[in-house]
């Protein structure tokens, strides 16, 4: 008998509190893994006062007992990866990072960041950190695992020529100095080498021996590059399938999926978002929610909830329940909004597709609350804040098994 890894995944445009979520769950996990994405990614954590940036190492470094894989669909920059883990200590043997992930280099970023500008107004609004050109790179057949640092002299050959056969894209980007490049890619070497496995056979054998893991998505259903709004998405698999690829497991070794939603929706970047209130109540609750971007600063689109995508996103990722997270960010409204459907081109649509660029919402309203923040007992929230679980349940066919309702790890109420 083998056990099954549960799986968290973001039902949304990302920034649904997976990070508050996932170090909550992390605390009971053997193992946390990583599957897809790069540095893009974001949470801060604060245990014991101290505050912890995460981007790319799975949110179980947080519990000493856990240990953290970094799959094979990551890819991987080597000089962020060092440096947030200059923030913790002894790390060898809680730490491993899949040969078969792929690397991002510094060019990555400078064409991620060069390709927007000129795209002008019909840029994506990209992290800037280089995730597009990475993934392309890999699937293009020309990129470059992590597996190939063992063997620096012949990685350094190897990109420079990819940077010659690239030279009338890389006007701008000079092709690197040998010398420099070796001295770079050895000093990755030797700080990742004691990381670097086969992951699979890891989580192979992990899960054999029964240990409890946790798939850790990044991003959101909305922006999986197949499945959300395209080409307004990010370049990976974002959602409870990207965990098979980007792990090396089958569908049969995912048990319980949780899916992160949040009480409404934000969205950072460019691209459709039917549900957006760019009036009072959207700088209502891009205030009351703090939602400015961990990664870039930037401040999010914010709206009310789309029950359209949400079960859009529960069916994608087969979710068991959903975590509803900051629910007391709605408290004080007089009036919520849910979309219900879309109406495009006069007609109405309640599923997502295959362009919401003209999607106007229709929306279903009900009465608002005060004073969710800080209750731990779902028998103790307002009337009103329960009804809209409910209607939640009833709307997106789902279980909200969890409630968030304020920043700390206590602040959750689980629902038997
Ligand atoms: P990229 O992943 O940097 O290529 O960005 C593509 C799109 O995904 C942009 O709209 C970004 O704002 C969005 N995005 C990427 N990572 C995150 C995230 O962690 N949270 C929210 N949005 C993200």
């Amino acid at each position: 008998m083998s056990s099954r890894a549960d799986l968290i995944v973001g039902l949304q445009w990302g920034d649904e509190g997976k990070g508050k979520i996932a170090d909550h769950m992390a605390q009971t996990y053997d193992f946390v893994c990583r599957f897809a994405g790069g540095h893009n990614a974001g949470h801060t954590i604060v245990v014991n006062g101290k505050k912890h940036a995460l981007h790319l190492i799975p949110s179980g470094i947080l519990n000493p007992k856990a240990k953290n894989i970094v799959g094979n669909g990551v890819v991987l920059s080597p000089h962020n990866f060092i440096e947030e883990m200059s923030q913790f200590d002894n790390l060898e043997g809680r730490l491993f990072i899949s040969d078969k992930a792929h690397i991002l280099l510094p060019h990555h970023a400078l064409l991620d960041q060069a390709k927007e500008i000129r795209k002008g107004d019909k840029a994506i609004g990209t992290t800037g950190k280089g995730i597009g050109p990475a993934y392309s790179d890999k699937i293009a057949r020309v990129g470059h695992r992590v597996g190939e640092l063992f063997d620096c002299e012949k990685l350094a050959s190897k990109i420079i020529k990819y940077f010659e056969h690239h030279s009338n894209i890389f006007i701008d980007i000079p092709i690197p100095n040998r010398d420099e490049l070796m001295e770079e890619l050895k000093g990755y070497r030797d700080i990742l080498s004691p990381y670097i496995t086969d992951t699979t056979q890891l989580i192979w054998r992990v899960l054999d021996e029964e240990k409890r893991v946790l798939l850790e998505g990044a991003q959101g259903t909305m922006l999986d590059i197949d499945h959300g709004t395209y080409p307004y998405v990010t370049s990976s698999t974002t959602i409870s399938a990207g965990a098979c690829s980007g792990l090396g497991i089958n569908h049969r070794d995912i048990g319980e999926v949780t899916g992160i939603a949040k009480a409404y929706c934000t969205r950072v970047g460019n691209g459709p978002f039917p549900s957006e209130d760019l009036g009072e109540d959207g700088e209502r609750l891009r205030v009351n929610g703090h939602e400015f971007g961990t990664t870039t600063g930037r401040p999010r689109r914010c709206g009310w909830l789309d029950a359209v995508a949400l079960r859009h996103a529960v069916r994608i990722n087969g979710v068991d329940q959903i975590a509803l997270m900051k629910l007391d960010v709605l408290d004080g409204f007089n009036e919520i909004k849910v979309c219900v459907a879309y109406e495009i081109n006069g007609k109405r649509i309640d599923y997502i597709p295959y362009d919401l660029e003209d999607a106007k919402p229709i929306y279903k309203k009900f009465e608002g609350w005060d004073n969710s923040a800080g209750i731990r007992d779902f028998n103790r929230l307002p009337a009103g804040a329960k009804e809209y679980i409910f209607a939640i349940e009833e709307m997106v066919k789902c279980r909200v098994g969890v409630v968030s309702t304020g920043p700390d790890r206590e602040d959750t109420i689980i629902r038997e």
